[in-house]
């Protein structure tokens, strides 16, 4: 995580700063500092926090990141050369080739708001890790487009590096939480969705990639007849999952076990080498699915409140039907509020800013995925305003 370490100083010198004033956009206080950072068309948050020593941390804001961590390290590195501030630590000019390359293969989520894919044949990979699985499986269907999702930042990098060397121009690698996806997707459009190896989550359940809702939604975006393939060496996610399939009508359910793929990844290596054994849930959908609707509004209307609104908002987390909102802390700005929320289902939540500057109420950086779930919380968040 980009940041460095420096002696204390007088974060007031920000604001005079003539550097600074075209990159900061706002500073929000509470009980540490955010920036609001505007820097090469992208939007995100700077923070500035205290350490035990009374030193200063400037580091990156993990819920409004952009895509591309280099631009952090640089807006860090242009405050610090700015303040000519006492360095004391910094690992922002080091990894120089560990940031994510720009690629014409990189999508952000929102490129898939109502995205359609036509008669093009579409497979979905959750969680690919080292990429060994997806790579292959584009290089034998090089008329097919291959989605890989990964949470994890270096392996998005690393399936980027292979993409290039491998010249494959069929895998679309999106660095984001996989649960949050599949709701984007179109009814009937997928062959196939890969869940490979996911994590077991065996003390945080709620974590798991595997959910009713996630179910739900691969049914619902593959075309009939085609299949989502687990693959786990965990007994008891096997049983978890059983048990979620075997609750869902009108699909079939296959188990195999210990079939040998074309591909062994470096993760299944290790288990094999152990002899432990290896479980494939296949899952298949039986019906065309109907279409849904995609197309959510996440600007706010109907704003009308007075500060201080900061006290109005409730502490405990709200529990609604089918999704809940938790404003978890609040930070003032000239003229408004900054507020850090989670919202949306349980299972996928969804981590925000949202800026109230001027009497104008709009999320940092992107609205929320564009769910059902999110838009119901995003509807209850305009009547929180509306005061
Ligand atoms: C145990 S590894 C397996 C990797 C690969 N599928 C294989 O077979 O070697 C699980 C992978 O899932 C990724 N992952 C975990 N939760 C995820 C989520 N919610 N969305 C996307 N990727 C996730 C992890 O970062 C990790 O790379």
């Amino acid at each position: 995580m980009p940041h460095i370490k420096v002696k204390p100083f007088n974060l007031d010198t920000i604001e005079s700063s003539s550097q600074l004033t075209n990159i900061i956009k706002f500073r929000a206080k509470g009980d540490d500092e955010l920036l609001g950072i505007e820097y090469k068309g992208e939007e995100f948050l700077i923070n500035i926090k205290q350490d035990s020593h009374n030193n200063m941390v400037i580091k990156y804001d993990k819920v409004s990141r952009p895509l591309n961590v280099e631009l952090v390290k640089d807006v860090i590195a242009l405050i610090a050369d700015a303040l000519d501030l006492d360095i004391i630590s910094s690992n922002i000019y080091s990894n120089a080739n560990a940031h994510t390359l720009p690629s014409q293969y990189l999508k952000k989520i929102k490129d898939f708001e109502n995205i359609e894919f036509g008669d093009k044949k579409v497979a979905l990979e959750v969680g690919f890790g080292s990429g060994k699985h997806i790579l292959y499986q584009a290089n034998c269907n090089r008329d097919k487009l291959y989605i890989g999702i990964e949470i994890h930042t270096p392996s998005a990098t690393q399936l980027l590096k292979q993409i290039k060397i491998q010249e494959l121009d069929n895998i679309w690698v999106v660095n984001y939480d996989a649960r949050l996806l599949l709701e984007m997707l179109p009814s009937n459009a997928l062959e196939e969705i890969f869940v490979h190896f996911p994590v077991p989550w065996d003390k945080k359940p709620h974590r798991r990639v595997i959910s009713k809702s996630f179910l739900e939604e691969s049914i619902r975006v593959l075309k009939p007849s085609h299949r989502l393939e687990l693959r786990t060496d965990s007994d008891k996610y096997f049983w978890y999952s059983l048990e979620t399939f075997f609750d869902y009508p009108k699909i079939s359910v296959d188990v195999i076990k210990n079939r040998d793929l074309e591909v062994v990844s470096k993760y299944e290596a290790r288990w094999r080498r152990q002899n432990k054994d290896i479980y494939d849930v296949l899952v298949t959908s039986d019906e065309l699915s109907s279409d849904i609707d995609r197309d959510f509004n996440f600007t706010f209307n109907n704003i009308n409140f007075d500060i201080p609104l900061k006290d109005k908002l409730p502490k405990e987390s709200q529990i609604f039907d089918g999704y809940f909102i938790h404003f978890e802390r609040s930070y003032y700005i000239d003229n408004g509020l900054l507020i850090k929320i989670a919202f949306g289902s349980f299972d996928r939540p969804e981590h925000k800013y949202i800026l109230i500057e001027n009497n104008i109420v709009r999320y940092i950086s992107s609205s929320p995925v564009s769910t059902s779930t999110n838009y119901k919380a995003h509807q209850k968040l305009e009547e929180y305003f509306n005061v």
